[in-house]
């Protein structure tokens, strides 16, 4: 729990309490963690694995708002604001994760407003995020949101490769991407034709490895 971004900085006497009200769940890979409109009264901090968290629209198209890792918390806009889950959570791979009761988090609120500034401060870079999503949307062509993209999972869940290169650590397929970057799979498709064809990446098995993260960088405007 120490390394859990939300609990930075609480004493050792903090975490043994927080230790005694947390519980463990585990998530299959693909399984939904939680449907949007879905009543929330639960904090899911991930111990092991990677989550998507999206957008569904009534015909079925996907918008993926973000994949969240280890160290990283979810659902805490329920426990907040008391409303509906605001987006489906879906699990990748494995996950672990330590729940934590909406009774208990607002307890360890009041008791250390230490964790409250961490969730405050969650939230900002959330928002901010957002914000950065937005004008991307509107000031980007496909190109350059989908360079963005990749160099912004190159790294939060890049590995170095010993060969050179950032192996994004995660299945991507087309589709996937596409809706990440809100365009459809054949633009897409025809962007990550461009930068292969380039030497920017290489693709196999569904997994991205940036070769050439400046020339990507040149390739945002
Ligand atoms: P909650 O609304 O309870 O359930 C869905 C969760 O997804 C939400 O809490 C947040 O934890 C998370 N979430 C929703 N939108 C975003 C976003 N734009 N960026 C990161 N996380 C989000």
């Amino acid at each position: 729990l120490k390394q859990v971004h939300l609990f930075a900085g609480l004493s050792d006497d903090d975490i043994q309490e927080l230790a005694s009200v947390v519980k463990r769940r585990a998530f299959r890979s693909g399984e939904v963690i939680f449907h949007r409109d879905d009543p929330g009264q639960v904090l899911y901090v991930i111990k092991e694995g990677k989550v998507k968290i999206c957008l569904i629209s009534p015909d079925g198209q996907e918008i993926s708002l973000v994949v969240l890792g280890k160290g990283e918390c979810f659902g805490e806009l329920s426990l907040l604001d008391g409303l509906g889950r605001s987006a489906d959570v879906i699990a990748l791979e494995r996950v672990e994760c330590y729940t934590l009761q909406r009774s208990d988090f607002h307890s360890s609120i009041m008791r250390n407003p230490k964790i409250a500034i961490q969730v405050l401060e969650v939230l900002s870079k959330r928002l901010r995020n957002t914000d950065q999503q937005v004008e991307d949307l509107i000031f980007l062509d496909v190109y350059g949101r989908v360079a963005k993209k990749l160099l912004e999972l190159a790294g939060t869940h890049g590995v170095q490769q010993p060969g050179g290169g950032t192996l994004i650590d995660m299945r991507l397929t087309q589709s996937e991407l596409a809706s990440m970057v809100g365009a459809s799979r054949e633009s897409v498709n025809k962007v990550l034709g461009y930068f292969t064809d380039k030497g920017f990446i290489s693709t196999d098995k569904h997994r991205v490895t940036v070769h050439k993260l400046n020339d990507l960088k040149r390739r945002i405007y």
